[in-house]
Order: structure tokens, then C-alpha cells, then sequence
């Protein structure tokens, strides 16, 4: 089967197409439109402007996706779009351009759930792969950490799983947005708050909320407010430590700047989400953590979580658990992993009739 693959839920246009055969599986074009710039100007999304961004870019994305993978429009098999959860105005423009394609080309739909994707986006390749037996990677635990969401999943089988918990309130991605932005960095400040870090010392004890409750719910507004609390109520100069005027808080011989925040507010939200994934996955007898969405690219969360797993410490022995993370191109939004998720569902004929093809902006797993 040849999949034509639509994402728009957020502020990236993006589009694939996947080239099935039985267990096997070939990108044959993956194109990502960002609109990080148009965003910079607002310091964050403005849900009209992404919807303007993304009905100019869907159609030529199409065909240059059609032309670099070298396939005839004629010859789609399927189109598969993300119907939520996002932004309603920016699905919208996703789903009526696969609806309008599908009626054109007559071929079935299949309605994507962004989140099921970004459980599943770990077995994506860049280019020929195929499905790992079910039997080495399940039961697995899935963490998905992005801007909007942080959930954690049993995952029993290829498009079989359970919620097990997620955040009460805001979600890791934008707790690192909010604080970025707290912090005076630009847009989007997941990433730049997590370069700033590298520079830093996690020497601010900020919470860790939810750590040791025996749920696997998460709770990341309390920090970003500790955060607030931390920068209005001390001296902090300039990013880099020693550097700027005022007296500053001192700690072991240097002030602390804004890549310690920085560092300190990475380390307790990373200590929260391997603490819990981990801790699931003990419980639940895991062969496989999973880790996507768009925080699963910064670098200390994938290292904290390789160290507690497959490092060469004591506890990974005894764990015996795989580590499977998204690849950074397939972290953040992406249609690659739409399209995987289509490739699994047409296989077993899990088409959504078109006159039930809606974007849905609070689509629950
Ligand atoms: O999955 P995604 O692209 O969009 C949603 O579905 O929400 O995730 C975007 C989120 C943003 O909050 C962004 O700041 C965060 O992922 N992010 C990061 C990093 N790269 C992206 N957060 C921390 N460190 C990063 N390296
Ligand atoms: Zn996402």
C-alpha cells in the first residue's frame, strides 16, 4: 500500500509517504513545514495565523511530497490524517485536505490520534524498516511528553494500549516553555532552555511534584510557579554564571545565573518523568520503555532514562529493560509517524468512513 500521510494539529505542515508491504515499511518522502519563525514575532502560537500558515503550505507540500517520492497521485492506496487532539483551526485544514483528496481519489481515510502516533514513533526509521516481533518489545511503557500532553501508557500490542496516568494540569513541554520564557528566552524555549542548561549547575532545589505518589499522574504547574517565585525573588544577572552586576546569590563560590535555573528546572522535570516511567515500568513487568513527543528530544531526558536502563550501572541489570526513543526528526510533530500509524491500521482495514472523518481538538485516548 501507498500511504499519503497529512499532520497540521500544531504549527508544522507536515506530510509523508509510507510504502507498505507486509511487515515492512519505506518513507519514501517525509517534508516538514515549520512555523517556528511566524510564532517567534508572538512569543508563542496564535491559532489563526498557524491555520493561514498551514492552508498555504498543505497543497504544494502534496506535490512535492508526491514528486520526491516519485509516485503518481493515481497511485495512493490510502490517506491517513491527524483528527486530533490540536488546535481545531489548524486540524481543520488537515482533514478537510485529506476528506477533499480521498473523495477526489476515492480512497479510504483513516482518522489519526496525534498521541497514539507519538506513542508508536520509536519504530520509525528514516527510510526502510520493519515491525519488530510483538513479542520482544510488549508489554512496553510509553511516555509522551510534548507541549501539550504528558501521558504515560501500558502498551500491550501494535495499537493496544492503556492510559495509566497523566498530567492535572500543565504539560512538561510547557512547563519548559513557560520557563524559558520566565527566563527571557526566545521561542520556542523547550529547545533553548535545554542549550542554556548545558551550561549550567542543577543547584536550586526546585519541587518535584507528584515524585512519590503511587499514581502516575504528573503535576508541572506548581514548579513553573516555584520558578516564577525563585526569579522574582533573587538576583539572577545574566545567563552565563559570574557574569552581570548586583550582588547575586552565591553558591559555592559563583553566582548562580540563569543556566543554573535552567539546569535546576530541567533536572526536576526530568527526575519526575523517569522517576514515574521508570517506576511503571517495574510494576507493569516491561520489556520496553518507550519514550516520544516533542520533549522526548532533549538530550538529558533521553540520558537519564539510558542510564537508569541501559547503562552499565548496577540498577539497569537488574531492570533488563530496552529503551526504545522517537529519532529528533520524529520527536516533534511530524506526519512520518501519521503515516506509520496509517500503514498499521490499513493493514488490519481500520478505515473511518469519510462522513465521519471530523477534527476533534479534545480526542481522548
Ligand atoms: O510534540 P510536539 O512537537 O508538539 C505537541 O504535540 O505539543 O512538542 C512540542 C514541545 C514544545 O513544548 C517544545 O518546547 C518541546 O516539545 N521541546 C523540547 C525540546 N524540543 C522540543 N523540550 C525540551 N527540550 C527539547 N530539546
Ligand atoms: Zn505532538
Amino acid at each position: 500500500m501507498v500511504i499519503l500521510a497529512i499532520e497540521t494539529s500544531c504549527d508544522e505542515t507536515s506530510v509523508a509517504i509510507l510504502k507498505t508491504q507486509g511487515k515492512s515499511a519505506k518513507l519514501l518522502s517525509h517534508l516538514v513545514a515549520s512555523q517556528i519563525k511566524l510564532h517567534a514575532r508572538t512569543g508563542g502560537v496564535v491559532p489563526e495565523v498557524a491555520a493561514r500558515a498551514h492552508i498555504e503550505k498543505i497543497i504544494p507540500l502534496v506535490s512535492r511530497a508526491l514528486k520526491g517520492a516519485k509516485i503518481e497521485i493515481g497511485n495512493l492506496d490510502a490517506i491517513a490524517v491527524t483528527a486530533g487532539p490540536g488546535l481545531q483551526s489548524s486540524l481543520m485544514i488537515g482533514v478537510d485536505t485529506a476528506k477533499a483528496l480521498g473523495l477526489a481519489l476515492n480512497i479510504p481515510l483513516v482518522a489519526v490520534n496525534h498521541i497514539e502516533a507519538h506513542i508508536f514513533s520509536p519504530f520509525i526509521k528514516p527510510r526502510i524498516f520493519s515491525l519488530p516481533p510483538a513479542r520482544s518489545i510488549f508489554p512496553a511503557v510509553s511516555l509522551v511528553v510534548s507541549g501539550g500532553h504528558t501521558e504515560l501508557f501500558l502498551v500491550r500490542d501494535w495499537l493496544k494500549y492503556k492510559k495509566l496516568g497523566a498530567t492535572l494540569d500543565d504539560a512538561a513541554g510547557e512547563c519548559f516553555d513557560k520557563t524559558a520564557k520566565l527566563l527571557g528566552l526566545p521561542y520556542p524555549g523547550g529547545p533553548e532552555l535545554s542549550k542554556l542548561a548545558v551550561r549550567g549547575r542543577p543547584v536550586i532545589d526546585f519541587p518535584r511534584p507528584l515524585m512519590n505518589s503511587k499514581d502516575f499522574n504528573f503535576s508541572f504547574s506548581g514548579l513553573k510557579t516555584a520558578v516564577l517565585y525563585y526569579l522574582r525573588d533573587h538576583d539572577i544577572p545574566s545567563p552565563l554564571a559570574g557574569e552581570g552586576k548586583g550582588e547575586g546569590v552565591v553558591v559555592r563560590k559563583k553566582k548562580i545565573s540563569k543556566a543554573d535555573v535552567a539546569a535546576s528546572v530541567q533536572q526536576a522535570i526530568t527526575d519526575v518523568l523517569v522517576g514515574k516511567t521508570v517506576r511503571a515500568a517495574k510494576q507493569y513487568r516491561a520489556k520496553t520503555i518507550l519514550l516520544g513527543g516533542g520533549v522526548a528530544a532533549n538530550q538529558a531526558l533521553r540520558a537519564k532514562l539510558k542510564a537508569c536502563l541501559g547503562g552499565r550501572r548496577a540498577e539497569s541489570q537488574k531492570l533488563k529493560i530496552k529503551f526504545l526513543t522517537a529519532r529528533p526528526e520524529f520527536c516533534t510533530d511530524n506526519a512520518g509517524m501519521i503515516a506509520f500509524i496509517g500503514g498499521l491500521r490499513a493493514r488490519k482495514k481500520h478505515f473511518t468512513p469519510l462522513d465521519k472523518v471530523r477534527a476533534n481538538a479534545n480526542w481522548e485516548l
